[in-house]
């Protein structure tokens, strides 16, 4: 495959919005396909990385090491999480980079760097960012060749985007003008709810066709599969949250005319017909920023 602009961010310096959840089951959605992903964890956390099942404390380097010791980024890299997954996996040690790095030259193309070394090993690079704005997302801004916003389906889902949006411009400007806003897309959505519908129109005004038509579902399962290390479409492949991101992951290649071999036949209508948001109200909720 054509290694070029493969490498995906998913930011959003809210908190708990569905970054991690969402690059762990579209890695794995695109590793079931037969693609080659790497996850690259970058937030200290390590969200991402005990949602494959690994122990963060156990793993013997993160981009901490790579970094700040020039280790190459294969001694890093955990090969295999799930079938056609690798995983650079993060821990606390990462919470101190922003500022060992603060004053150092090219702080921001770290990660670009490392990633570089491997770029042609992999389908996808997918990029899990911290709840940040800071030199961690900075370099993954930096290091991607696409952005996606994942954003939850509550009031105030905008809140704050007008900061990321600035940022996203700053580094297009500054250090990465590869980078492009690929796609929005919805989460945590309760249908039984006017709320998530008008969250929805609001951020498609906003956003227009940018906004990913599959929309990811509030799900027990989604959030109990980290729990069992591992994603959510292994865990429980028959759950929504599982089919819906199956969807995402279609969407996410059509987007770009890459072919997939995929199982269609058990495609739920009634989850189609739940992005039929027409007549519903737009104004009540509360333009937050700009
Ligand atoms: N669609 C969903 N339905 C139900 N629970 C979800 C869904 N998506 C994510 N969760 C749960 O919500 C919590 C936050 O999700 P997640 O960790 O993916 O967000 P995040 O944006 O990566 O958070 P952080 O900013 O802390 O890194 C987690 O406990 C996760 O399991
Ligand atoms: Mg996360």
């Amino acid at each position: 495959m054509n290694t070029k602009n493969n490498i995906y961010v998913f930011c959003n310096q809210k908190g708990g919005v569905g970054k991690t959840t969402t690059v762990i089951n579209l890695g794995a959605c695109l590793a079931q396909l037969g693609f080659k992903i790497l996850i690259v964890d970058t937030d200290p956390q390590g969200n991402a990385t005990s949602g494959f099942g690994v122990d963060k404390n156990t793993c013997a380097s993160t981009i901490y090491e790579n970094i700040i010791q020039n280790k190459p980024i294969e001694q890093t890299i955990i090969k295999q999480v799930i079938q056609n997954v690798d995983l650079v996996p993060s821990n606390a040690h990462l919470a101190g980079l922003e500022i060992e790095i603060i004053s150092f030259s090219n702080r921001e193309y770290y990660l670009k760097n490392i990633l570089n070394q491997v770029v042609e090993n992999y389908d996808f690079i997918l990029i899990d960012c911290p709840p940040s704005l800071g030199l961690l997302t900075i370099n993954a801004l930096t290091a991607a060749n696409r952005l996606i916003i994942p954003l939850q389906c509550e009031y105030y889902a905008l809140e704050g985007l007008g900061q990321l949006i600035n940022t996203f411009n700053l580094v297009k400007e500054r250090l990465n003008n590869n980078l492009e806003l690929y796609g929005v897309m919805m989460t945590m959505a309760d249908f039984r709810t006017n709320l998530t519908e008008q969250v929805i129109n609001e951020v498609k005004d906003f956003f227009q066709e940018k906004v990913f038509a599959a929309i990811i579902p509030r799900s027990i399962k989604l959030s109990e599969a980290p729990g069992f290390g591992k994603p959510a479409i292994l865990y429980a492949p028959n759950s929504r949250g599982a089919f819906n991101y199956r969807l995402l992951t279609e969407e996410f290649l059509d987007r770009q005319n890459i072919p997939y071999n995929y199982q269609k036949e058990d495609k739920d209508e009634n989850v189609l017909n739940n992005y039929d948001l027409k007549n519903v109200s737009d104004n009540i909720i509360e333009k937050v920023e700009e």
